[in-house]
């Protein structure tokens, strides 16, 4: 049996009837950058987020850049994130001319630990820039308490994390703003680069949807200079459709992670932790182990593809070394990487699919 990480045609052909027509009507329209399409898609993914505002953008390192911005982050400023993410999130740190500083994940979460925050402050750090790692909420009262002690602002980085909860609320409106990914491999997935912000901040959607479109306010009036960070019309209609669809996506990514739990109950290997207050929506279902490479690799001899997220934490990928953070700086963000194996989790894959994955882990790591 085959088992692959993600099916997009077999996707397709599911929404062909649906996604042809809607391609077409931003043909007709020719509102090929932004348009109709883009402007509902906003509406209806501020309203699924619960937030005022959503700003449609090119992809979601634009909307982590712009993001930063509208928070005011400028050189030599300091932002402070985890290095257990996709390197985007620091390199939009980067983009403002600021420096990320890494703190340690929690290990039973993989996301950032805000226990570790404080001693990360300084005088120049201007906002925390968590990630909601495989659709995982970060733990954000402790976060934005500390926010707010420190007086700081937050960006949520939630492209891995559609629809998430976090206490009952829905990622993307949990922080002063979110950016969102969506990169065709997402919970929610374009047919190429989009991205998007949300916000419950007036001036921050107007700065955002002025900076996507070269500072313009009206047509060839540029306010300041900008960026070309719109997102194109097909995008926009797109998403429109597969909107639709998260819920039961998502409720069946939900259903595929507890059958996982429920057959790997007692395999050696460990599970990261859904704590009550949590709604993770399962962008990636990772177990950990010591062995991981022989594991990933007897799997991949069963037909069963995995994906590793992320082999090397951000801080010892050469495009920061010079920020000096040598092998052990941050052990835990350290020991995920060494030990992570993304199992296939598609909201496709069938009953015998999921047994037959559980089952070849559970006859490789062995059982107590
Ligand atoms: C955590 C995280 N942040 C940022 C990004 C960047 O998004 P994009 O690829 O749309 O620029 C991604 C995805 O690629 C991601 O997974």
């Amino acid at each position: 049996m085959n088992v692959p990480v993600l099916d997009l045609k077999a996707e397709f052909e599911e929404l062909r009837g649906e996604i042809l027509p809607a391609l077409e009507r931003v043909c007709m329209n020719a509102s090929f950058i932004l348009g109709t399409e883009v402007e509902a898609f906003e509406r209806e993914f501020a309203d699924f987020c619960g937030t005022k505002h959503c700003v449609a953008l090119a992809n979601g390192t634009a909307a982590l850049h712009l993001g930063l911005l509208a928070l005011g982050v400028q050189p030599d400023d300091e932002v402070i994130t985890t290095p257990n993410t996709f390197l985007a999130t620091a390199e939009a740190i980067t983009y403002c001319g600021a420096v990320p500083v890494f703190v340690d994940i929690d290990p039973a979460t993989a996301n950032l630990d805000p226990k570790l925050i404080e001693r990360a402050i300084t005088e120049r750090t201007r906002a925390i820039l968590p990630v909601h790692l495989y659709g995982r909420p970060a733990d954000m009262d402790a976060i934005r308490e500390i926010a707010e002690r420190h007086n700081l602002r937050i960006l949520e980085d939630a492209a891995q994390a559609h629809g998430a909860r976090y206490r009952g609320r829905r990622v993307g409106g949990l922080g002063t703003l979110a950016a969102f990914s969506f990169y065709p491999t997402k919970n929610l997935a374009a047919y190429g680069e989009a991205g998007a912000l949300t916000t419950n901040d007036d001036q921050i959607a107007k700065f955002a949807r002025a900076a996507r479109s070269h500072g313009q306010t009206a047509r060839y009036e540029h306010e300041f200079v900008g960026y070309n960070y719109r997102m194109h019309g097909f995008q926009g209609a797109v998403l429109r459709v597969k909107l639709r669809h998260l819920y039961a996506w998502t409720a069946k990514r939900q259903e595929i992670a507890r059958e996982y739990r429920r057959m790997l109950a007692g395999a050696h290997l460990e599970l990261p932790v859904d704590a009550p207050r949590d709604e993770c929506v399962y962008h990636q279902f990772v177990i950990y182990m010591s062995n991981r490479n022989k594991v990933v690799a007897q799997l991949a001899a069963r037909g069963i593809e995995t994906v590793i997220h992320y082999p090397r934490p951000v801080h010892l990928q050469p495009a920061y070394s010079s920020l000096g953070c040598p092998p052990g700086t941050f052990p835990h963000a350290e020991r995920a990487c060494e030990r992570v194996i993304g199992l296939p989790i598609h909201p496709g894959l069938t009953s015998e699919q999921i047994a037959y994955v559980a089952n070849a882990v559970r006859e490789i790591v062995g059982v107590e």
